[in-house]
């Protein structure tokens, strides 16, 4: 199997935008997804980037609402550990051959990164139609993502990184775009000094972009 669109299309529907969490706390970690899902934001994607990585979506998982991804995900290790910790998605940075095709044996979509069309297209003739486009902003931003879609139009995108609340507008505006994934919605400082309140909000307000 390829894969699965119906499956990314349907959670990456659920909310504009994805936040982009490296979090290693796993005594927080519930609290955390239950302020984002609280705001409005359902689809988490934890960063396999901290040690307590597997084990933070294992808690967050455990939330009513939330739908936990894996992100960072380089290799089949990666997946087969985000698998068991019970992820209902995975993002990669990029799209190796090989993790693409790794990624057939394992359950959950994986979401590869790509920044050019003719790495769009080699993921595309894999079968992959949801892609992430990364790192978005250093990469020319919503102008250069607009512009696959004429070419592209069977391809859909979360473009992520550098990407904050003015700039997720004019992702969200293109044709091609599902969602857009950021961690400004998670700022380390609040997340630090417990400040959950401030999560909810940050995550309203991104909630807010949909329609
Ligand atoms: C990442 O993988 O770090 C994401 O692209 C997040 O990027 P951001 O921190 O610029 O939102």
């Amino acid at each position: 199997m390829a894969q699965d669109a119906a499956r990314l299309h349907s959670t990456l529907s659920l909310a504009p935008v994805v936040p982009v969490i490296i979090h290693d706390d796993v005594d927080t970690a519930r609290a955390l997804a239950e302020a984002l899902v609280a705001g409005g934001l359902k689809v988490l994607e934890v960063t396999l980037r901290t040690p307590n990585a597997l084990k933070v979506i294992a808690e967050m998982a455990k939330v009513e609402g939330a739908i936990v991804g894996s992100g960072t995900v380089r290799k089949l290790d990666d997946m087969k550990a985000s698998q068991d910790a019970g992820c209902q998605f995975m993002v990669s940075p990029g799209a190796p051959v090989k993790l693409l095709e790794d990624a057939e044996a394992i359950d959950p979509p994986l979401l590869p990164g790509v920044t050019s069309p003719t790495e769009a297209m080699a993921a595309s003739l894999m079968g992959y139609s949801f892609l992430k486009f990364f790192p978005a902003e250093a990469m020319g931003g919503a102008p250069v993502l607009k512009s696959f879609a004429s070419p592209l139009p069977d391809l859909k995108f979360c473009p992520t990184g550098g990407i904050d609340l003015f700039k997720a507008k004019s992702y969200l505006a293109l044709s091609n775009v599902i969602c857009v994934g950021g961690s400004w919605v998670v700022p380390g400082d609040a997340i630090a000094a417990g400040d959950f309140d401030k999560i909810v909000a940050l995550a309203a307000e991104a909630a807010a972009l949909k329609g």
